[in-house]
């Protein structure tokens, strides 16, 4: 029989996901792993974490499975973006990953800026020098660890390190590659003069593919250890945000989706390279071949709301434990209690600094107006309030681009929430729905596992397999009104706090 098989490298958890050739989902298992933040505004992970987690999870499938010789697996991978993974010469990883949401390369970026010159950048790699992406945090570990540099071999991006444990290959997709400021984003290329510019060696680069292509097999050792087929083959797979796409169909111009993952993510497809001048947005190479998308990203969606819960709203685990009915489930019922605008409470969500619009390392989480009239329920309500009001500051620099969005796919845990999609929709003022399959980003991999396997002529045509809506939530146009003060203040807030903020990081 043949299967796909979709490996997701997350932020919280590693899931791994096997489907038919149908996209039919027939096992899924994931495992966590922790964060490290040594410092206000750094976050790492120690990439022998994802390894270990994913390995658990394929065993554990391959275990309720029972894969023989005769079956065929493909597998494709989806990745949290960014990440600089650094090898030595024996593939052995010589320090901490430092992830997405790392703030600390401020100076890093002003370097790049300096060196490769502002608009020439965004004309290279189409986006400004951006301290989420890898370039930076490259020259990081070259400027404060030079010793660790200097006996780095091989630099990877975070689901790149489990290809390269699965096959010995060093090797990236386009779509991901977008992510790390070395690639000539229009003509999907590595960029000669960006890299000499920054003094980074081509050789240190994995080999680059599109997103459908097949890069390798899993060494036999290592299909024996996991209970895979031998010759098992191995995709190039995408970012998490460009499988997430392929994952709900979104590979045709006019779509749109928003992702609420650890970040949130509002992204729309382009069949052609579309730069915002002022690099408020991200265009990345797309997962489909010779196209491109364009997102816009707040750094902390889900991650604020998971804040919440694990800090000011302990004690939802304990009603969870006593209900059985989950944390953030309980966290919505009281929130929907509260009215619009949360009582006059406003959350900035920049816990980890923000992207899009304003590109500001060193912006951090507010509440503003809180009064002793606010319980908790105001708090959990002002912070989904707060983080969509960061994607709907997104969506509106997409569609100040010319690029035209008429319904939103939600996917990504926060997905799972119908009090959030409503809050959406309204937020938006746009119809927002679900989709049956609810598997995003490792769905994604999948599908172009099974392009690279030859099951599907094209990415389109695997994806007209699984665009199947489930619920459609409509916007309601008084809510969307009621809305607006309140943005227009939220928007006003960081306006007024930017200087503070620089203020802060320099205390
Ligand atoms: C995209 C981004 C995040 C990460 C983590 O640019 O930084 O979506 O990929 O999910």
């Amino acid at each position: 029989m043949k299967y796909v098989l979709g490996i997701d490298v997350g932020t919280s958890a590693s899931k791994v996901v096997l489907f038919d050739s149908s996209f039919r989902l027939l096992a899924s298992h994931s495992g966590e792993y922790p964060l490290y933040q040594p410092q206000n505004g750094w976050a790492e992970q120690d990439p022998r974490d994802w390894w270990t987690a994913m390995r658990n999870a394929v065993r554990a499938i391959s275990a309720e499975i029972g894969f023989t010789q005769e079956d065929e697996v493909t597998i494709g991978f989806s990745g949290q973006m960014h990440g600089l993974v650094m090898l030595d010469c024996d593939g052995a990883v010589l320090r901490n990953s430092i992830i997405w949401c790392d703030q600390r390369t401020g100076r890093e970026c002003e370097e790049i800026t300096e060196k490769v010159g502002k608009d020439n950048l965004i004309r290279i790699t189409a986006n400004p020098a951006l301290t989420g992406f890898t370039a930076s945090k490259i020259l990081w570990v070259k400027n404060h660890e030079p010793e660790c540099f200097a006996k780095c071999a091989h630099i990877l991006l975070p689901k790149d390190y489990i290809r390269y444990m699965l096959t010995g290959d060093f090797a990236t997709d386009v779509a991901d590659a977008s992510g790390m400021q070395l690639l000539d984003v229009p003509n999907r290329c590595w960029s000669k003069e960006v890299l000499q510019k920054l003094g980074i060696s081509a050789e240190l680069l994995p080999k680059l593919y599109e997103s459908a292509e097949r890069t390798g097999t899993v060494k036999d050792s290592v299909a024996e250890e996991l209970g895979l087929p031998k010759g098992t083959a191995v995709a190039a797979g995408a970012g998490d945000c460009a499988s997430a796409a392929v994952g709900t169909g979104i590979v045709e111009d006019g779509l749109a989706m928003t992702t609420l993952g650890s970040s949130g993510v509002v992204f729309t497809h382009s069949s052609r390279v579309r730069i915002d001048p002022q690099g408020r947005v991200h265009t990345f190479c797309a997962a489909v071949p010779g196209e491109w998308h364009v997102m816009g990203v707040t750094q902390g969606c889900g991650l604020s709301v998971k804040w919440l819960r694990d800090t000011i709203c302990r004690d939802y685990a304990q009603k969870s434990e006593l209900t059985k009915i989950p944390a953030y489930r309980l966290m919505d019922d009281d929130a929907e209690s509260v009215p619009v605008g949360s009582e006059k409470l406003i959350y900035l969500p920049y816990l980890m600094g923000e992207r899009t619009p304003h590109l500001n390392p060193d912006a951090r989480g507010v509440f503003f107006g809180l009064s002793a009239i606010h319980e908790q329920k105001h708090l959990i309500r002002s912070v989904m309030e707060g983080v969509s009001f960061s994607l709907y500051d997104c969506f509106n620099v997409i569609a100040s681009m010319g690029l035209s969005v008429e319904e939103m796919i939600v996917c990504g845990g926060g997905s799972r929430s119908p009090f959030w999609r409503k809050m959406l929709a309204d937020v938006y003022g746009l119809p927002v729905k679900t989709l049956v399959s609810s598997e995003g980003s490792a769905l994604g991999a999948a599908i172009l596992a099974s392009v690279a396997g030859g099951m599907y002529p094209s990415v389109l045509a695997a994806c007209q397999q699984i665009r199947k809506v489930d619920q459609s939530c409509e916007p309601d146009q008084n809510a969307h009104a009621a809305y607006q003060p309140y943005y227009q203040l939220y928007q006003e807030l960081y306006r007024n706090l930017k200087d503070s903020f620089t203020k802060l990081a320099q205390l």
